[in-house]
């Protein structure tokens, strides 16, 4: 990993881990919708089965962490991490259904996680890895809770051209500074080729992984992509901008994205590498 990836990864684990709740929420209006159907893939690629203990890493808003529970059913059990205590507070404050399996939400950090070994027969890690500091140990710490014969699944997207996102990247660079552009990419920067040789590092013998596009659909159109940014690495140099600056940047940001404009949504796709680890 070069120091660059290294720094922008770790400017949006802190803006993650020191966001309000208000930031986290306009984020989690968005990003849940977008992020559910990829949740949806993820699990069926691990074919949890009613009772399973189920372990959710960086859960975020529970988009994940939700629908595994809705899985595993009441005899099941789902624990959830998170650095970020406005994004667990967000998860947590979610309804679970009544034949939904129970959900533990922990405060911590991917590596050490404060979990026993062989816990665990499903770990799921949607679009967290690539904001960990120590990837290696992080997918370790996720080989060390699964009991053998579990499975764990890891979804980190691809470049950011392969994204809806990439209007953001664009408009930040045209508008802000191509320096402020680059800091916006931690999301983007990990391949999946990089993501699979971490995990053999970190002793996984069997590694498949498949690159995958599913639609992407903002009702709201570019300001829901905009919205986005007070949790993003860029968060600060957003919020140090001018109230005319701020404008130009979704004016910029609503011009890029005209092509992909369907009435009042933004119609585009998303891309990611989907790891299946045992
Ligand atoms: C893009 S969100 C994905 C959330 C969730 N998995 C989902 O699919 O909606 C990335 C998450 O990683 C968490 N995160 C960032 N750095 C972390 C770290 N070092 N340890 C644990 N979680 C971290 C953030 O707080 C955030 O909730």
């Amino acid at each position: 990993m070069g120091s660059d990836e290294a720094s922008s990864s770790s400017r949006w684990s802190a803006a993650f881990a020191g966001a309000s709740i208000d930031s986290m929420q306009i984020y989690d209006s968005v990003v849940a919708r977008l992020f559910t159907p990829w949740a949806h893939d993820l699990i069926g690629r691990l074919a949890p089965r009613p009772g399973h203990a189920a372990l959710d890493v960086a859960c975020g808003p529970g988009t994940v962490t939700h629908a595994l529970a809705d899985c595993l059913g009441p005899d099941g059990h789902v624990v959830a991490t998170d650095i970020s205590p406005a994004m667990l507070e967000i998860a947590r404050s979610k309804s679970t259904g009544t034949d939904s399996a129970p959900i533990e939400w922990l405060e911590s950090p991917a590596t050490p996680l404060p979990l026993p070994d062989a816990a665990f027969d499903i770990v799921t890690c949607q679009q967290g890895l690539q904001f960990f500091p120590d990837k290696v140990g992080a997918l370790a710490e996720i080989r060390r809770v699964l009991r053998p014969g579990g499975r764990a699944g890891v979804a980190v997207w691809t470049q950011v051209e392969d994204q809806l996102f990439g209007y953001l990247r664009d408009a930040i660079a045209n508008v802000m500074s191509g320096e402020t552009a680059d800091r916006y990419l931690g999301p983007f920067l990990l391949t999946g080729e990089d993501a699979a040789e971490y995990a053999r590092r970190a002793g996984f013998a069997n590694i498949d992984m498949e690159r995958v596009t599913l639609p992407a659909v903002l009702r709201g159109g570019a300001q829901e992509l905009f919205d986005t940014l007070p949790a993003s690495g860029v968060a600060a140099d957003i919020a140090a901008l001018h109230d005319n600056q701020r404008a130009q940047l979704l004016a910029e940001t609503v011009r890029l994205a005209e092509g992909a404009q369907e009435g009042t949504s933004l119609s585009g796709s998303l891309t990611a590498s989907v790891l299946i680890l045992s």
